[in-house]
């Protein structure tokens, strides 16, 4: 395994147990008009993601996919004024990695909310140009003596994310075991948004969810969902895209899903978003999370030697 001795080319650098130069990252991985690897702020190595079709920055830290602009479009994902850069936290945006369970542990509340893989390192097993111009980039998480106390079932999970006009992200999950294991996941994604009261989400009508805003209660979605207030869902079972209309941008994001039951919708609104110190003022009015998941009623039963796949496509149409 590979370690980050040195972010800035050559000085001696320990990243948890990846042990390789950021010279070396760059000889190995790294693409030109493609992709290239810096430090960024926190002592965090990033991976810049610029071609042809758009732009896109992914934190080896969680494996977590920060920025997305397709060229000639505002960005699609959003990421906070305010987020935090540190090693250990999570960064408010962009598409934290929810694994191996999402929110609260089911028996241990010590336990991370949304698992421990958004927080931890993961190293970069492959990169490439595609022939129509994409860049993708395959990434692993890296387990330690932390992760395995958290997660005793032997298995491997994996991000591939593809930049290209459309942002492709697929999580995978293989359980290398020889029991079977029950796992909980999102791709958490915040996006970006010309204002909260300028945008419909449309897909989930007829779909129950779980209302987590005051006492939990499961209900049915009539309509397409409007936000004015704190919003946390949590749909199930639904495999539908989901389209984020936005009349201010005059655009809309689908949101494209494959081995996903569930849809987490979530905006903090005033309040919440307050109390957590990396929103900014406002800033919840910029952004809506809707996660493509596996959760609650949801969960996935993985079987021993099988691996499991949620891929979500997210691609911006003109609004009609
Ligand atoms: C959402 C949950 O998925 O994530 C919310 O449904 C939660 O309940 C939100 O507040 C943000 O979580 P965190 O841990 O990133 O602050």
């Amino acid at each position: 395994m590979a370690h980050i001795r040195n972010c800035r080319e050559n000085t001696a650098f320990t990243f948890q147990d990846i042990t390789m130069t950021l010279a070396e990252l760059n000889q190995r991985f790294g693409i030109s008009n493609h992709i290239r690897f810096t430090e960024i702020s926190g002592g965090l190595i990033a991976a810049d993601i610029d071609n042809a079709h758009a732009s896109a920055g992914i934190t080896l830290q969680g494996a977590h996919l920060m920025t997305f602009q397709p060229r000639g479009q505002e960005p699609v994902i959003w990421l906070s004024k305010y987020a935090k850069f540190a090693a250990g936290k999570s960064i408010r945006g962009g598409v934290p990695i929810c694994w191996p369970w999402f929110g609260p542990h089911a028996t241990d509340s010590k336990l991370p909310g949304h698992g421990y893989a958004r927080t931890v390192m993961w190293e970069v097993l492959e990169t490439k140009a595609l022939p129509d111009g994409s860049t993708f980039i395959r990434l692993g998480l890296v387990e330690t003596d932390a992760t395995r106390a958290q997660w005793p079932h032997p298995s491997s999970a994996q991000v591939e994310i593809t930049v290209g006009k459309a942002l492709r992200v697929e999580l995978v999950t293989h359980n290398s075991g020889k029991e079977v294991f029950t796992l909980g996941e999102a791709l958490h994604t915040y996006f970006h948004i010309s204002d909260v009261a300028q945008m419909t989400i449309q897909g989930l009508a007829g779909c129950d969810y779980l209302d987590k805003v005051g006492e939990p209660a499961r209900r049915t979605q009539q309509d397409g969902i409007v936000i004015a207030s704190e919003v946390d869902r949590v749909y199930v079972d639904t495999a539908a895209d989901c389209v984020i209309e936005d009349r201010g941008l005059k655009r809309a994001i689908r949101i494209a899903k494959q081995g996903s039951r569930s849809t987490v919708v979530w905006n903090p609104w005033t309040e919440k978003a307050d109390k957590m110190g990396d929103f900014g003022q406002d800033g919840h009015r910029g952004m809506v999370c809707v996660e493509s998941a596996n959760a609650f009623d949801n969960v996935v039963s993985v079987a021993p030697g099988a691996t499991h796949r949620l891929a979500v496509v997210y691609s911006v149409e003109t609004l009609k």
